[in-house]
Formats: C-alpha cells, structure tokens, sequence
C-alpha cells in the first residue's frame, strides 16, 4: 500500500532511505541539509524526495539535540491514561525546558511526539532507542538520574 508522501517509492527503496537516513543521524547527531543531500547523492535520488522522508518520521531530527534526546508520548492511549499532559509538565519542570527544547548543559532534549507504539502499557516515553513504558513520576525521577550518571 502507498500513500501520500510515499505514494508510488518502491519499498525497497524507501527502505534503503531509512536506513541511510538513520546512519546518517548517528554519524552526525541530526540530519542536516547537508547530510540529506548526502542521502540523495549516494542514492541517486532528489533531495526533496529523501528530505520528504526524514520529516514525515519522528525518529529523525533536523536540528542539532542533546546527548538524550527524550520523547514523551502525547497520543490518544496516552492522553486517556492521564499521563501525556502531566508527564510533559512533569519533565518541562524537572528539565526547565519545553518541548522543542534542550537544556544548556546540552544533555537532554524533550520533545512531545505521537504514539510511540506502546499504547497498552502507557504513559510511555522514549529516550533515544530506549523505551519506556507505565511511566511514573518516581521511574521517570530514577531514569533522569541514571541518565545523567551516563548509565
Ligand atoms: S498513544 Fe502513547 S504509546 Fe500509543
């Protein structure tokens, strides 16, 4: 089946795209103009076609982040669980930061995302290619803690 962005990329290709796209954001901590022209060269590809790509996942960032990049789930299961709103303004708190933002220290990122595919054990939250689910603030307080003890 494609659809929209997609509607007409063989998937093989795409998948190709993905997998590029994601080495590149490990090399370089996000995926700049540079870098998705990179990705379009090496694939011979537009760099609309790939750019469009990058922008329609959550998993790829365009701006450069902190060390731990901290996606709070904000989705229907989520909401419902009375856990997107509280958490975010939870961690807004405890970070000092808003979503979209990163703290001076660089370590953390926060960002509000939609489901994270953890919708029946949620609130749900992923740090990185961590995730974490049936969040409290207490698991939340003992994650940020061993985060910044770099684990
Ligand atoms: S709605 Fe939060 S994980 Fe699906």
């Amino acid at each position: 089946m494609s659809v929209g962005v997609f509607a007409g990329q063989d998937p093989a290709k795409r998948a190709m795209v993905l997998t590029a796209l994601y080495v590149a954001q490990e090399q370089y901590g996000y995926l700049s103009a540079e870098a998705i022209q990179r990705v379009a060269q090496r694939l011979g590809m537009a760099a609309g076609e790939v750019y469009e790509t990058a922008t329609f996942y959550s998993m790829y960032r365009e701006e450069p982040v902190g060390r731990y990049v901290i996606q709070v789930c904000e989705g229907l299961s989520c909401h419902l669980a009375d856990g997107a709103e509280r958490l975010i303004g939870y961690l807004q708190d405890k970070l000092g930061i808003a979503p979209g933002e990163t703290t001076a220290d660089g370590l953390f990122s926060l960002q509000a995302v939609q489901c994270l595919a953890a919708c029946g054990s949620s609130p749900a939250m992923r740090v990185n290619d961590t995730l974490y689910e049936n969040l409290t603030f207490d698991r939340v307080d003992m994650i940020l803690d061993e985060l910044r003890r770099g684990r």
